[in-house]
């Protein structure tokens, strides 16, 4: 399968993308966790994102175009499909992951849309613990780690995020609603756009989830 997860700043594309890969087997390309490596290891392409990053600003479209098409190029992503948790962000990111997947001779099988309340993100975001180097995340109340401050998968240190500040949220949330959103009209008139309501229990959300993929597997 070949998905798009399009979704607010803490609406559980993360969290759901990785119940995705668990089950289905797809690999996530999750853009912002591509960005943070890139930030971590300090190469020219993360010293250009780390910015636009921690000020909850879109990194410029050709810089995740170039990280996320050569990611595709993987060759579990043609064997397997993928789940993209974050890009497209842009109508252009759009038409240009659209001319790629047409080069590729591929097609989108689904497009998945996550609806949470304005306050619902502000305060799962609050809460969010990250781990950098394997990308998973917890909620201090929701999904706490096992032992405070360690990440459950690998052992290694979590964080708080930097662009998980009050400003930076206020910021993403913004840029979400003005770029973001119209390009689900845009993947609505292809007739592959799948609305779930992320409000309620991690796992409640994902059995809709499921429903939605069973259909189209
Ligand atoms: P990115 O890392 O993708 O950030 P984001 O879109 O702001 O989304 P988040 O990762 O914050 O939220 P999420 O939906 O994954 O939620 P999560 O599962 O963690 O991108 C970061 C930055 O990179 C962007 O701001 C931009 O600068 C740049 N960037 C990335 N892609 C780009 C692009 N295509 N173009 C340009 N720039 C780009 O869940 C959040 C919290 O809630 C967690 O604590 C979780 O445990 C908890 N939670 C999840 N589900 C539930 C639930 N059902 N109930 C209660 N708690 C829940
Ligand atoms: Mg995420």
């Amino acid at each position: 399968m070949r998905l798009l997860f399009i979704a607010p700043p803490g609406a559980g594309k993360g969290t759901q993308s990785a119940l995705i890969t668990e089950k289905y087997g797809i690999p996530a390309v999750s853009s912002g966790n591509l960005l943070r490596a890139a930030i971590d290891k300090q190469t020219e392409l993360g010293k250009i994102a780390e910015k636009y990053i921690h000020d909850g600003n879109y990194v410029p479209d050709e810089v995740i175009i170039n990280l996320i098409e050569e990611e595709l190029q993987n060759p579990v992503c043609s064997e397997r499909g993928f789940i993209l948790d974050g890009f497209p962000r842009t109508l252009y990111q759009a038409l240009t992951l659209d001319k790629t997947l047409i080069a590729r001779n591929m097609q989108l099988d689904a497009v998945l849309i996550l609806y949470v309340p304005k306050t619902e993100l502000i305060n799962r975001l609050a809460q969010r613990r990250t781990c950098y180097n394997c990308g998973s995340t917890f909620h201090m109340t929701f999904n706490p780690p096992t032992v405070e401050g360690i990440c459950d998968n690998c052992g290694s240190e979590l964080h708080h995020r930097k662009d998980d500040r009050p400003g930076s949220i206020k910021n993403r949330i913004r840029l979400y609603n003005q770029e973001t959103m119209p390009i689900i009209e845009y993947y609505s008139k292809m007739g592959i756009v799948h609305r779930v309501e992320g409000l309620g229990d991690i796992n409640d959300v994902f059995a809709k989830i499921e429903k939605k993929l069973d259909k189209i597997k």
